[in-house]
């Protein structure tokens, strides 16, 4: 007995089908070009990495690391792990490669597939979508953040998103931000009763992240907490002020969001997030920020970065909820042949208009000219070639324009250049 198993895909990993596979092309082809004019290069990644990489960088007591990752030992017992974002391999290759010994900024974008043990729902998968760039130098100025805003802006917006939010915040440096989390436990822990567990237990492990809560209850208590704003030294608060007048020089719109901590922990100074409308809860579709010192950590010479990570998958959700996503793709012929003979004339003419760059729907099985132009009419095609045995007699195909139902005599030759206009 055969084993009737019905496979399907695990939880919260999905597939791409067409049409809808097909928009995906054009945005991330969307992507290359705009970052292409920023003078970005593409950066194709490993998948797996150790996981000691990213525990170092995005942090071992951060929910990505701690509770999400794919992680195994494999076959030598070393720990490997599914990527769960890919600014730290980003840093680990331009370490590994001495990219620093580049001239001028080092500019990279990626895109790819990314894995996070999460809850799955609408718009938050296990295994989803990144499209992201990066900017690694040894300039930190703040005109480089509001460049790299720009830029992915500029991309979202050529993919016709419409009604999307820019925040924007400062979470210091290692100068000034640990006295301020110093500030922000004793705040909390004044308040900790008022407070759901988690944010409790963060108290202790990650107090900014307390910030991040969306627990409706917590909220009141939340509003009135120390800001960092507030805390900032003077040259963090200096590049925060510069930021927001190079965001003004490029009439970029945003809003200061005191409470966007991000949650990842190689971030310092710029934090931003772009929210889309139409995605409920999970309404961030764009991440970045500012991680001088992170190349450092890994072990590389001194430098800064910034970069933005864009979850495609949720892009393309606020497209298509916004009545822009995938058109049915369009055939520009269906070959309708009778007859044994019209067989081969409807090959050559196959061939001779793809190579003309139409698209082409060959049957094989022979069919009745009234199935065949159904089913024409169905697979959405321009024109049906109708070719029987008067066609292959004369040399000459019937076209007939699906839209109108319109027919004309077109000499074999002539074929591509009607069907092309
Ligand atoms: P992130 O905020 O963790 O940042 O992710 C960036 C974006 O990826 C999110 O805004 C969201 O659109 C998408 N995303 C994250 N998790 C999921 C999920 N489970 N399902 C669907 N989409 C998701 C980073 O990953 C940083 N590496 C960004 C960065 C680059 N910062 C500096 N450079």
């Amino acid at each position: 007995m055969t084993d009737a198993r019905k496979f399907q895909s695990v939880p919260g990993v999905r597939d791409i089908l067409p049409p809808e596979s097909a928009f995906w092309n054009h945005v991330e082809q969307t992507a290359g070009d705009v970052f292409a004019t920023y003078q970005f290069s593409e950066i194709r990644l490993p998948i797996l990495e150790q996981t000691e990489l990213f525990a170092r960088s995005v942090g071992a007591s951060t929910d990505i690391v701690g509770k999400e990752m794919y992680s195994f030992a494999d076959r030598d017992e070393s720990s490997i792990s599914l990527r769960p974002e890919a600014t730290a391999s980003v840093v680990r290759a331009y370490i590994e490669h001495g990219m620093h010994t580049q001239p001028g900024d080092v500019k990279l974008y990626y895109m790819g597939p990314m894995f996070r043990r999460e809850r799955p729902q609408k718009g938050r998968y296990r295994q989803f979508y990144q499209i992201g760039a990066e900017v690694l130098g040894q300039s930190d100025h703040p005109g480089i953040d509001a460049d790299v805003i720009e830029m992915v802006l500029v991309f979202i917006e050529r993919c016709g998103l419409v009604g999307h939010t820019l925040c924007i915040n400062s979470i210091g440096c290692k100068d000034c931000r640990p006295k301020y989390v110093e500030l922000l436990r004793a705040a909390l822990t004044k308040v900790k009763d008022r407070l759901g567990p988690d944010s409790q237990r963060r108290i202790e492990t990650n107090p900014l992240r307390v910030l991040d809560s969306k627990l409706e209850a917590e909220q009141t208590v939340i509003e009135t907490l120390p800001r960092i704003a507030d805390h900032l030294c003077d040259a963090c608060r200096e590049h925060f002020k510069m930021l927001q007048a190079m965001l003004f020089m490029r009439q970029i719109a945003y809003e200061v969001n005191w409470r966007l901590v991000r949650g990842l922990d190689y971030y310092m100074r710029t934090t931003f997030e772009i929210t889309a409308p139409g995605l409920g809860s999970q309404n961030a579709v764009c991440g970045g920020g500012r991680y001088d010192g992170l190349v450092e950590l890994l072990g590389g010479p001194p430098t800064k970065g910034i970069g933005f990570a864009l979850g495609t998958d949720r892009l393309i959700l606020a497209l298509e909820e916004a009545g822009k996503g995938a058109a049915a793709p369009q055939l520009d012929a269906f070959i309708a042949w009778m007859g044994a003979a019209a067989y081969p004339m409807a090959v050559r003419i196959a061939r001779a208009l793809r190579d003309a760059g139409c698209s082409v729907e060959l049957p094989h099985e022979e069919m009745k000219f009234k199935k065949s132009l159904s089913l024409a009419a169905r697979l959405n095609a321009r024109f049906a070639v109708i070719l029987g045995d008067n066609e292959v007699a004369s040399g000459v195909a019937t076209v007939k324009r699906m839209a109108d139902a319109t027919q004309q005599s077109v000499a074999e030759r002539e074929l591509a250049k009607i069907l092309r206009k």
